[in-house]
This record gives C-alpha cells, structure tokens and sequence, in this order.
C-alpha cells in the first residue's frame, strides 16, 4: 500500500503521518507538503528516519507536477489535508484559499484519475475537510451528515467547493471517495496563529488576549490525536461516496475556554491567580463570524465504532503543558515573517 498524505508538515498532517507511519509500517508513507509559513518539518522529526516515511516537497496548485508524481508513485490512496486553514487569513487574501483548497484538490483528483483510470479497485481518495462548510449554529442544533451546506468565509467556502468537486468525482467518474468534516481540533503542532496556541503563547509573553466580539462564540473541540485515529478508521472502513462527521461534543463559548486557559497558565507558570487572565483585551469582531458550531458524530461513532479519547480539561492541560515544554519549537515559528502577519491582523 503507497498512501499519499498531502500537508503531512502542517498541524493534524504530522499527527495523521505520525499515526500512520508508526501503526503501519509495512504501508509506504509519502507526504507531499508546499512547506507554506504553517508547514514545518521539524512537526515530524520523530518520524522522518522511519523507512516506510518519504518526504516530496511539491505545491498542489502545480498541475503537471501532480500528474508525474502520481504516475511516478503509483500511490493507492490519497489522504488529502494540504489546504490554506485559517479563517483570518482568508478574509484577508481569499483568493489564495480558491488556488490551494479548490485548484489544489482538482489536480490530485485529476492526477489520482489519470493514474488509475477505470481501474479504481483497492483505490481511495480521502478528502479532509471541516464543518465549516455547514455554515453557523444558533444556540440549538447540531450539523450532521446531511445539513446543507451554508459557508460564510472564503476559507469555508473553499472547503465547500472542494468538498463538492470531491463528490463530483464520485458521482461522474465512479472514484472511491469518502470526506470527512471534523469540528475545531487542538494539541500539540498548531501553529499560533489560532486561538489556542496564539493564546498560550502571548500568556507567556505578556501580550494582550485580543477576544473578538464579546467572546460568545462556540466552538466544538476536538483532541487532534482524536481525529488522526478518525481518519484512520474512515479510511480503512468507511463506506465509499460517504461523508463521515468527526467531532467530540465538546462545546465551548469562547470566552469560558479562554478564563479556563489562563487558570491553567497561570499555574504553570506560578503566577497569582487572574494575572492571564487581565490581559484580556474584548476587539472588533471578526467578519462574518460564525456563531457557533457543534458536530454530531453518531454516524462515526454507531458505523465504525470510533470514539474519542480525551476529555477537554485534561487535552488542554497537555497541550500547555507541550508548548511549555517547546518554547523553541513556538519562537522557530513565530520568529520572521510570523511577526510582520501579526502586526497587520493585530497592531
Ligand atoms: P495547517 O494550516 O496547519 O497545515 C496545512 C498544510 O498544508 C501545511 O503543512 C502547508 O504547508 C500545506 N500546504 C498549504 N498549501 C499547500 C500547497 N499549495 N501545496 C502543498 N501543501 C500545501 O492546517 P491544519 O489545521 O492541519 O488542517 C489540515 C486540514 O484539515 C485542512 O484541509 C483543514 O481544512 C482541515 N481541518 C482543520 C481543522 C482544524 O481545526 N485545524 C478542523 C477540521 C478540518
Ligand atoms: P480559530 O482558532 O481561528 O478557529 P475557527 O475560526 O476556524 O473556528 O478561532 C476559534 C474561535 O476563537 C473563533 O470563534 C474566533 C475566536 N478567536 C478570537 O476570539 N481571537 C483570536 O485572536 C483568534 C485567532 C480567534
């Protein structure tokens, strides 16, 4: 079995390589990865003298590049997470979002089609994707498998298109695919610009907590070891032409996430009590910004009998305690050009 993994470098890709590299050895894993500003491969220098892992670095936006490495490779299957991710920046440059999520997808969908032809036997293109591309909550309901899709940011809206030229490819061309659509994740490896580490990192440099709106968003989130084990389970047993909701029914308003993240700062690092907690700073809120997102996952959970693993307060506490224990890791990628984004979104 040769499985492609796009955006290995990024955040959840080194879990997903990392899971795969190590549960199976005898499968040959190659990630194939751009190394933007949110892919870096020391999220995998674990892993990289396994001799089942190979690294490409290569741009899925480059069509013809995608065409010989498939015919090169020869790959079975393709675990496809390579995607521009974060919501800010994509209200920001969104066209980058339609080249890397929608262009991006089409070719590996093309070159995995022309590599296999009719011949789709033991094949499978995996398509990662978030549920986002449901649109936003109220304060009742949850997304499941056939809400109809409502994206409101460039970035969901490229998912969404991508997600439907994924089934396209299904219903047109008979190619096995499955999508999954996964709530917000979180743990080690995520670069500081999202909520979590972005926070955990200006706790430890005294820097402003910027809260957009009045923090009464909600979020639903999910340990990312948790979704890396999801996708093994839908890519190994997942019914083809299905889509699959990954999520741990684990909401948080925003605002409650971030009183208990700095309680836990602040023991960590031996501060008083509310120190983290009085850089705070409540700023204009983000375009657009979805209300809230909750997943239902029963589908996953009564099909292939996964569940997750962790609950909320201890995965946060490891993941302070991770990023405590890389400073080096956070100020490699927060050094540079990480420091000009942070300026023009911040001040
Ligand atoms: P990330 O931004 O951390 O990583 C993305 C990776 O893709 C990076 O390594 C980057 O270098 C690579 N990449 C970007 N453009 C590329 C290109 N043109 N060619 C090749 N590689 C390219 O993202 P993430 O948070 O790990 O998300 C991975 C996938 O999971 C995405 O498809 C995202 O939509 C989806 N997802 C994310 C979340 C979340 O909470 N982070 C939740 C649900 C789904
Ligand atoms: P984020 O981690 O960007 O994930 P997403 O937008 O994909 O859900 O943001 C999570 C929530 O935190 C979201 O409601 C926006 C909010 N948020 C802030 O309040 N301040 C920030 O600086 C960031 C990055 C996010």
């Amino acid at each position: 079995m040769h499985l492609l993994i796009t955006g290995g470098a990024g955040f959840i890709g080194s879990h997903v390589i990392r899971h795969f590299v190590t549960t199976y050895p005898d499968y040959t894993i190659t990630n194939l990865d751009k190394l933007t500003y949110a892919g870096n491969l020391e999220n995998l220098r674990d892993v990289e003298g396994h001799p089942n892992y190979r690294f490409v670095k290569s741009d899925i936006t480059d069509s013809a590049a995608m065409l010989v490495l498939f015919e090169k490779e020869r790959f079975d299957g393709v675990i496809h997470l390579a995607a521009e991710s974060h919501v800010d920046r994509s209200i920001a440059s969104p066209t980058e979002f339609v080249m890397t999520n929608v262009l991006g997808t089409v070719n590996l969908l093309n070159a995995a089609r022309a590599l296999w032809k009719e011949d789709f036997n033991g094949k499978l293109f995996y398509h990662v994707s978030t549920d986002e591309v449901y649109g936003a909550l109220g304060k009742e309901g949850v997304f499941t498998e056939t809400t109809s899709y409502d994206p409101h940011s460039p970035y969901s809206a490229s998912k969404a298109s991508s997600d439907h030229f994924v089934r396209a490819y299904h219903d047109t061309y008979g190619m096995p695919v499955v999508i999954s659509n996964c709530s917000n994740n979180y743990g080690p490896y995520q670069f500081p610009e999202k909520l979590i580490p972005l926070f955990i990192n200006n706790i430890r440099n005294n820097k402003p907590l910027p809260v957009y709106g009045r923090g009464e968003n909600v979020r639903d989130w999910l340990w990312v070891v948790d979704h890396a084990q999801a996708i093994d389970v839908i890519c190994h047993k997942g019914r083809r032409g299905e889509t699959y909701n990954i999520g741990g029914r684990n909401e948080w308003k925003n605002i409650d996430l971030i009183r208990l993240l700095c309680r836990i700062m602040d023991r960590k690092l031996q501060r008083q009590e509310g120190e983290s907690e009085s850089l705070i700073e409540y700023v204009t809120d983000r375009a657009g910004h979805d209300f809230r997102y909750a997943i239902d996952s029963s589908k996953l959970q009564k099909e292939l009998g996964w569940i997750p693993s962790l609950q909320f307060e201890e995965g946060l506490e490891k993941t302070v305690d991770w990023y405590l224990a890389n400073q080096e890791w956070l100020d490699n990628v927060t050094s540079g050009v990480y420091k000009s984004y942070y300026r023009k979104m911040y001040g």
